[in-house]
């Protein structure tokens, strides 16, 4: 007989798909935030990186982080599998409009793959990016102003994060909408306002990222 456990089912799926999923939003408004310290200045950005790397709970944030990133992809991955194994994947596809499925619900493994793509290619460049160094305020610094000024003087690589945005934007403004219903969020009177704050912050985070790599190739 085979054993079947939590995340076996559907519903518990969904529902570490949802709770992963806020978790990440949380991340990309916060690194957003830190991001926009870019508009400040190179010290104000590199000393709040600085800040970040210097905390030792920084391990505990990233393992969870990581957590949450592989929980998500698996869990909505086997989902998706399910659904096209259940439906065939000609009516996974074509089908599903007309019943109140918008774009962004309809590609969400495919701007969820875009996603996966960018993140790892991210890290490479930036994360374990080049080395450089700087000191403010006497304190010798990793200086991530310099390497992410100069990443963004290629074009090509503006036009790249401006599209993967484009897939976060939707992606983010459709699964927001969809963890919060996943939770139970589900009336009459809030499920057409709580559908706008989503696509609202998808447009936001979309608009905030891509502004900055724009703002980034116009300082080269
Ligand atoms: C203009 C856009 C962005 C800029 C300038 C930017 C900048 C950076 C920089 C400089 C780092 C390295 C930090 C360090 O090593 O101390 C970093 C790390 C990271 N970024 Fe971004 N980022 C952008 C967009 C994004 C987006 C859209 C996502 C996710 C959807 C993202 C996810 C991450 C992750 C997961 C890390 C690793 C965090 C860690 O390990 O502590 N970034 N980013």
């Amino acid at each position: 007989m085979p054993s079947h456990n939590y995340f076996t089912y559907s519903i518990g799926k969904k529902q570490i798909t949802a709770v992963t999923g806020l978790g990440l939003v949380g991340f990309t408004a916060t690194h957003l935030a830190g991001n926009l310290l870019i508009l400040v200045g190179a010290d104000a950005f590199n000393a709040y990186g600085h800040a970040l790397v210097s905390n030792p709970l920084i391990y505990l944030a990233e393992a969870i982080l990581l957590g949450m990133f592989v929980l998500h992809i698996a869990m909505a991955a086997t989902l998706t599998a399910q659904n096209i194994a259940a439906r065939g994947r000609r009516y996974y596809i074509k089908n599903r409009s007309g019943r109140g499925e918008t774009i962004a619900s309809m590609t969400m493994p495919y701007t969820g793959t875009i996603l996966l793509v960018f993140i790892i290619l991210h890290l490479i460049n930036f994360k374990y990016g080049a080395h450089y160094e700087t000191t403010v305020d006497g304190v010798v610094m990793r200086d991530l102003f310099r390497l992410v000024v100069e990443y963004f003087a290629n074009p090509l690589y503006v036009a790249w994060y401006v599209f993967s945005m484009i897939a976060l934007g939707l992606h983010t403004g459709h699964g927001l909408q969809s963890s919060l219903q996943t939770w139970g969020l589900n009336h009459p009177k809030y499920t057409p306002k709580v559908k706008m704050v989503s696509v609202a912050y998808g447009v936001l985070v979309a608009l905030g990222y891509s502004g900055l790599a724009i703002y980034c190739y116009f300082l080269n």
